[in-house]
């Protein structure tokens, strides 16, 4: 058996996700939030009715009460050292629902990571005053060394990863999925199944694309499509893992042709943030991968449409008044499902659930 504490970053590295995912868990409860890869179904129902009962309880001043004194004594910092809007304030909202107080670091500017101190001794120092860290980091592997690391000092603290580059953005997923069970809960009671999901733009540099796509292998009989110009395909690493656990993939650079197979539209915008070897992103024709009033008509009636936003013009604003445009909702999903994954990672799930109004 491996002995974590004892090997280095580097040889940690080279370890198969499948094991790696232990070292992530503590009491058979996940503690550090990383990849998409570390929840599987059983925690996903867990999650999903969970997030539902949070919901119901902040309707009443009563439920609103109880979850802000679940913990009231931590500390939460939001180590946010890339652009963010939803994903900053929505962690912010969610610690503050259950009680906890917030600080945050917005950029390295105002770090001492600009006075030359290495990225593990700024997070080590973090760990000496909070609770948990939220980090929203430019490059990927960063959440998974500070929870490495972290892991192996006498005060470990949850680390959950709010974006990691181009790689992943776990808790997103998380909402995207909650928004479409919660969407499709009445015709098939939120479980997805035999649903074709078509996801769109730049999927070549969208971490939400790859954890949300990651994330929908729990599900059965699912079928996605991937929708971009030839330059935005979504990478092959993504594509292989989803044929590997029985999900139909079908690639194609044509937006219009599949729309109407579409239960679910995932829209994203270009990630030109990211610069790109061979993309130079104005000669791109991205403005055909669009929804408009105009093609708006081949989207089935009872489908839904997903952003993770922030949207540029990739969905019109007229769409917002449609009855299928989700992405609003979408938002403030993401508010009660970071709740309910704080107060897990917490450990005040079970006092949620056994809490009568
Ligand atoms: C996404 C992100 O940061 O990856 N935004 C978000 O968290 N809601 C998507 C994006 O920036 O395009």
């Amino acid at each position: 058996m491996l002995d974590f504490h004892k090997i280095s970053w580097e040889e940690f590295k080279k370890i198969s996700l499948e094991k790696k995912v232990l070292y992530f868990n503590r009491d058979n409860n996940i503690f550090d939030v990383l990849f998409s890869q570390q929840f599987d179904r059983v925690l996903l129902d867990q999650l999903y009715n969970l997030t539902n009962t949070i919901r119901k309880l902040s309707k009443s001043e009563e439920g609103r009460h109880f979850l802000a004194n679940l913990l009231p004594h931590h500390r939460a910092m939001l180590y946010f050292v890339q652009p963010s809007t939803r994903t900053f304030l929505s962690f912010a909202s969610a610690c503050q629902i259950l009680g906890m107080h917030v600080s945050d670091v917005r950029s390295v500017e105002t770090s001492s990571e600009v006075k030359g101190e290495s990225f593990v001794d700024t997070i080590r120092t973090i760990s000496s005053f909070f609770d948990l860290v939220v980090m929203r980091y430019p490059e990927p592997g960063y959440a998974e060394l500070a929870a490495f690391e972290l892991n192996r000092t006498n005060r470990p603290i949850p680390v959950i990863n709010a974006g990691s580059g181009k790689d992943q953005h776990p808790t997103q997923a998380l909402l995207d999925i909650y928004t479409l069970r919660r969407s499709f809960e009445e015709i098939d009671h939120g479980d997805l199944k035999n649903k074709t999901i078509m996801m769109v733009g730049d999927l070549k540099r969208g971490r939400t694309v790859r954890s949300l796509s990651q994330l929908l292998t729990n599900f059965k009989d699912i079928r996605i499509i991937f929708s971009s110009p030839p330059e935005f395909a979504i990478e092959k690493d993504i594509v292989n893992f989803l044929e590997k656990n029985n999900i139909s993939v079908l690639e194609t650079h044509d937006f219009e042709k599949h729309l109407p197979e579409a239960d679910a539209i995932y829209m994203t915008r270009v990630q030109n943030e990211y610069k790109t070897e061979n993309i130079s992103d104005d000669k791109l024709n991205i403005e055909q991968f669009a929804l408009t009033p105009q093609n708006l008509h081949l989207l089935k009636k009872n489908a839904v449409i997903l952003h993770p936003l922030p949207r540029r013009h990739e969905i019109s604003l007229e769409i917002d008044q449609d009855p299928r445009a989700v992405y609003w909702r979408q938002v403030r999903n993401g508010m009660w499902t970071r709740t309910a994954l704080l107060a897990t990672v917490l450990n005040v799930a079970d006092k949620i659930n056994q809490f009568q109004l």
